[in-house]
């Protein structure tokens, strides 16, 4: 079965609320009334019934759950929440409702806050940056962990490397600035989010130009030094480096560069040295080896929300609404 119709069936065994804030967008109607035929999830649209009769014109949106962010019965409730959380910032009830009204990526995130909702999916039509800042700003982190970083799962046909060509590449998404302890820990958050979706052992491979020493440079000690911070706060993963993409992947490259490596010539999950690298790197898949890239996933926030790519197709937004649900179980 394809990895996306295993997260489906995830899924639909127990149904989450996700919101989907983006009703600028015909694409949304398309994915929420796909959602609610599959069974996936339970699905909120926010939006103005000017909005909503405009720009979903022809969509029949029974089943799916509208919300009027003038109208709510909510709002109050939703304005002093967001007060409450960001008053050290300066935020007044009028800047709060301001924002909300003007950006529903505030509204949907402060929902899930409120445990009206259990996720959001966005971004068809706005930035990364403007998609995330509203859930790092509102939703935070879990506890224990520092930052937030992106993923996808990559799924390359008749490919004999990673777990049946599905592979975790991290961080595609978030992270400009990267240290050894950020990298650490965005290693064993890929572990563990290797394993929630795919269900197989996590081997993650540091990945570098250089292969266990081969070349000196300050890039090269960062990824040691994440390497063995890494092994030490997550010992039940298999993590290991720095390796080169092909040591990482390629078993009898693994054998020759990194003899000793438990995870030389069988990674699954890749980390990326650089936000450079993982957004390039995930792109040249999805292109040149025609690989399906299901994300990016924002792994480390304390409640399950997306982006999209804005170049994304309706069916996209509803793989990454099964995601987001089987995050919320
Ligand atoms: N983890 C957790 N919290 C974070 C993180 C993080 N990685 N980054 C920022 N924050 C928090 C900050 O602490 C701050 O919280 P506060 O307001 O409560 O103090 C809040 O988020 C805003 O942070 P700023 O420092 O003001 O940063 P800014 O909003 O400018 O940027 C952002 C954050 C949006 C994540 C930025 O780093 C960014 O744009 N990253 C790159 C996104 C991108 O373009 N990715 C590539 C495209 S994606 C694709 O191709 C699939």
């Amino acid at each position: 079965m394809a990895f996306i119709d295993v997260i489906k069936e995830k899924a639909k065994a127990d149904k989450k609320t996700i919101v989907l804030p983006e009703s600028m967008d015909a694409r949304t109607y398309e994915a929420a009334v796909k959602c609610v035929a599959e069974g996936l999830a339970n699905i909120v649209l926010i939006g103005t019934p000017e909005e909503i009769a405009k720009n979903g014109e022809g969509f029949d949106l029974t089943g799916i759950a509208v919300v009027d962010p003038y109208k709510d019965p909510n709002r109050q409730k939703y304005i002093d929440k967001f007060v409450e959380l960001r008053a050290k910032k300066g935020m007044t009830p009028e800047k709060a409702e301001a924002q909300m009204m003007d950006d529903y990526m505030y509204y949907a995130c402060l929902m899930c806050k409120c445990g009206d909702a259990d996720g959001v999916v966005s971004g068809a039509c706005h930035s990364t940056g403007n998609t995330i800042r509203p859930a790092l700003q509102l939703l935070k982190t879990k506890p224990g962990i520092k930052s937030v970083s992106g993923f996808f799962i990559i799924e390359v046909p008749d490919c004999e490397f990673g777990e049946d060509g599905k592979f975790l590449f991290a961080d595609c998404a978030v992270n400009p600035d990267f240290d050894a302890d950020k990298l650490a820990e965005i290693a064993g958050l890929s572990a563990e989010s290797f394993e929630k979706y795919i269900g197989a052992p996590a081997k993650v491979a540091m990945l570098s130009f250089s292969t266990k020493g081969s070349a000196k440079h300050d890039n090269v000690t960062m990824v040691q030094e994440a390497t063995a911070k890494a092994q030490e706060k997550f010992p039940q993963y298999m993590i290991d480096g720095e390796l080169q993409f092909d040591a990482a992947l390629v078993a009898n490259v693994g054998k020759l560069k990194a003899p000793e490596s438990p995870v030389a010539g069988e990674a699954n999950t890749l980390v990326f040295p650089s936000l450079e690298a993982g957004n390039i790197g995930y792109k040249i898949a999805q292109r040149l080896a025609k690989a399906n890239a299901y994300g990016p996933i924002l792994q480390g926030l304390s409640m399950p929300v997306n982006d999209l790519s804005r170049g994304c197709f309706a069916d996209d937004i509803v793989g990454v609404v099964a995601m987001t649900a089987v995050e919320a179980q």
